[in-house]
C-alpha cells in the first residue's frame, strides 16, 4: 500500500494571473492498494461518490498518462480522502490532476520526474499557476512558452493566511468568461508593472507593499468582483484588523488575507461576525507539494 498526499493551491496572488500560486496546508489524499479490480472509495463529504471507476476523474487521468507512456495500470483499490472543497477557488481539480499523475507513476512504474509530471499537469489544466504548487509546494511563479513549462520556486510567505470559504460555488469556466479578452498595451503595461512590484516586494519580504500590489491587481479581480458580493467588504475588515492584503483565491469565490504573525486571530474573529455562514479560519502555507509514503 501506498499513499499519494496533494496539497491544495491558491493561485494568481493577485496581479499573478495564470502564473503565480502559493500550496496551502490543506490536502487530497489517497490510499492505494493494488487489487485485482478498480474500486474508488470517498472517505470525505466533500466530492460525490462515482459510481463506474471508468467516470472518476483520477482514473482519467491516470489512464490517460498511462497510454501516453504506451502502458496500463495495475487495478488498485483506492481510498479518497479530501478537505479541499470544489469549486470555491482553492485548486480542487489542480490537485487531482496530479494525484492522477502521480498515481499512473507509481501503478505503471514510470519513473517520471518534477518536469515530465508539471508537464502532464499543465496539459491537464491548461495553466500552471495551481498545478505546479500542488505539485512542488511553496509559493511558485511560473509560465508556458510554446508548451514548455518554465518556474521558480521562491521562498513562501513569511506571514499568517486566513481563508474565507463563501457558501456557495463560482466555476472557473464561468469566472475566466466575465474577463476582457483583450488589453490594451496601456492597461497591460499597467497590470504587469503592478505584479513586478508585488514580486519585487514578496522577494524582499515588504509584505505591506506586496499586500497593497496584490489588492491592486488589474488583470482579474476588478472583473470577477461582481460574482463576489463578500469582495470589497472582507478586504475592509481584514485591512481594519491588520492584513497586509485580501485577495480571491484562485478563480473565487474564497478569499485569502495575507496577514502579519500575531493578527490572525483579530481578522477572523471580525470577519466571521461580518459572514456567520462562511468557513474561516487560518491556513499554513506548504512548503513540499506531493509527496508519496
Ligand atoms: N488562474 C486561474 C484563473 C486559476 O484565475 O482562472 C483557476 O483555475
Amino acid at each position: 500500500m501506498f499513499e499519494i498526499k496533494v496539497p491544495a493551491s491558491s493561485a494568481n496572488v493577485g496581479p499573478g494571473f495564470d502564473s503565480a500560486g502559493i500550496a496551502i496546508g490543506r490536502y487530497l489524499i489517497l490510499e492505494v492498494t493494488k487489487s485485482k479490480q478498480w474500486k474508488f472509495v470517498h472517505d470525505t463529504k466533500l466530492i460525490p461518490d462515482v459510481l463506474h471507476y471508468k467516470n472518476h476523474y483520477i482514473y482519467k487521468i491516470a489512464h490517460k498518462v498511462a497510454k501516453d507512456k504506451k502502458t496500463s495500470l495495475t487495478p488498485a483499490h483506492v481510498i479518497m480522502k479530501s478537505d479541499i472543497p470544489l469549486a470555491r477557488g482553492l485548486g480542487s481539480s489542480a490537485s487531482a490532476i496530479v494525484a492522477g499523475i502521480e498515481l499512473a507513476n507509481q501503478l505503471a512504474e514510470l519513473n517520471l520526474t518534477e518536469d515530465e509530471k508539471l508537464a502532464y499537469a499543465v496539459d491537464f489544466e491548461g495553466h500552471p499557476d495551481n498545478v505546479a504548487p500542488c505539485l512542488l509546494g511553496g509559493f511558485i511563479v511560473s509560465t508556458v512558452i510554446n508548451n514548455e513549462v518554465f518556474y521558480k520556486k521562491l521562498p513562501s510567505f513569511k506571514t499568517e493566511a486566513i481563508i474565507y470559504i463563501p457558501d456557495f460555488e463560482v466555476k472557473t469556466d464561468h469566472a475566466r468568461k466575465v474577463l476582457p479578452k483583450n488589453f490594451s498595451l496601456d492597461e497591460a503595461t499597467r497590470a504587469s508593472a503592478i505584479g513586478n512590484v508585488m514580486l519585487s516586494a514578496l522577494l524582499t519580504d515588504d509584505y505591506e507593499l506586496a499586500g497593497k500590489m496584490m489588492e491592486a491587481d488589474l488583470f482579474h479581480q476588478p472583473y470577477r468582483a461582481q460574482l463576489i458580493p463578500h469582495y470589497k467588504k472582507l478586504q475592509t475588515i481584514a485591512k481594519r484588523f491588520g492584513a497586509f492584503g485580501t485577495i480571491i483565491s484562485g478563480a473565487g469565490p474564497t478569499m485569502i488575507s495575507f496577514a502579519p504573525k500575531g493578527t490572525s486571530q483579530k481578522i477572523i474573529q471580525a470577519s466571521k461576525k461580518a459572514f456567520p455562514n462562511f468557513e474561516i479560519s487560518s491556513i499554513s502555507l506548504d512548503n513540499q507539494g506531493l509527496i508519496i509514503k
